[in-house]
């Protein structure tokens, strides 16, 4: 697929924000700073279009990007990020929650784990939810471009393994090399066709 525009739609911080617009949406989900919004940057070859940082928490909001007038990648704030009252963490559990389960337009969550390191807790509990949930999603490893070839086909074996999944469903990516990136585009042209 060729993307011919990705425009930035609107960043929601409440349930009663969410957009109904029925066309899928692709999600970007994960641990705060684990490179959510540098994929979706990456993957839409526009540097900047999703804010990037150093600085976990970065992404505090709901954002819907358009793609191509079709569909959406939508950034979900990271979770697991220390620094963020207990109140602010439940609401965005709501927030979250809401959106996934109320949203019927959902092709497919990517949920990132960056591959140095074992899913935290939080991981585990957001992959549970997911796979008793009736969404497809994909895991997505990320950083790649810090470990040696053989570390990330090492750490990619650990990390299925541990989560109880078939190796060849995780795909390791780098923002940084573009390492993935067709794999997930290859992803995302069978999800139209189907
Ligand atoms: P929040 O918005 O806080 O939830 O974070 P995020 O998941 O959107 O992470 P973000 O894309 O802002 O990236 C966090 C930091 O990791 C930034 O300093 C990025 O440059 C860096 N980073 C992201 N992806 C990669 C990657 O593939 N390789 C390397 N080396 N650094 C990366
Ligand atoms: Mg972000």
């Amino acid at each position: 697929m060729q993307v011919r525009s990705a425009v930035f739609v609107k960043s929601v911080a409440d349930p009663s924000g969410l957009l109904k617009r029925p066309i899928p949406h692709f999600v970007f989900s994960g641990r705060s700073n684990v490179g959510k919004s540098s994929l979706l940057n990456c993957l839409l070859n526009r540097k900047g279009l999703a804010k990037t940082s150093r600085t976990p928490g970065k992404t505090r909001l709901l954002n819907y990007f358009l793609i191509n007038d079709q569909f959406f990648f939508v950034d979900i704030p990271g979770y697991g990020f220390a620094r963020v009252s207990k109140k602010e963490q439940e609401k965005w559990g709501r927030l979250i929650d809401t959106y996934l389960t109320d949203t019927p337009f959902i092709g497919s969550v990517f949920q990132l784990l960056d591959i140095r390191h074992d899913p935290t807790a939080q991981d585990r509990q957001m992959i549970e939810w997911l796979q008793q949930s009736d969404l497809s999603f994909r895991i997505i490893l990320t950083k790649a471009d810090k470990l040696s070839r053989n570390k990330i086909a090492q750490h990619r074996r650990n990390i299925a393994k541990s989560l109880g999944m078939d190796e060849g469903s995780l795909i390791a990516t780098s923002s940084e090399s573009g390492l993935g990136i067709r794999e997930i585009w290859a992803f995302l042209n069978q999800a139209f066709e189907e």
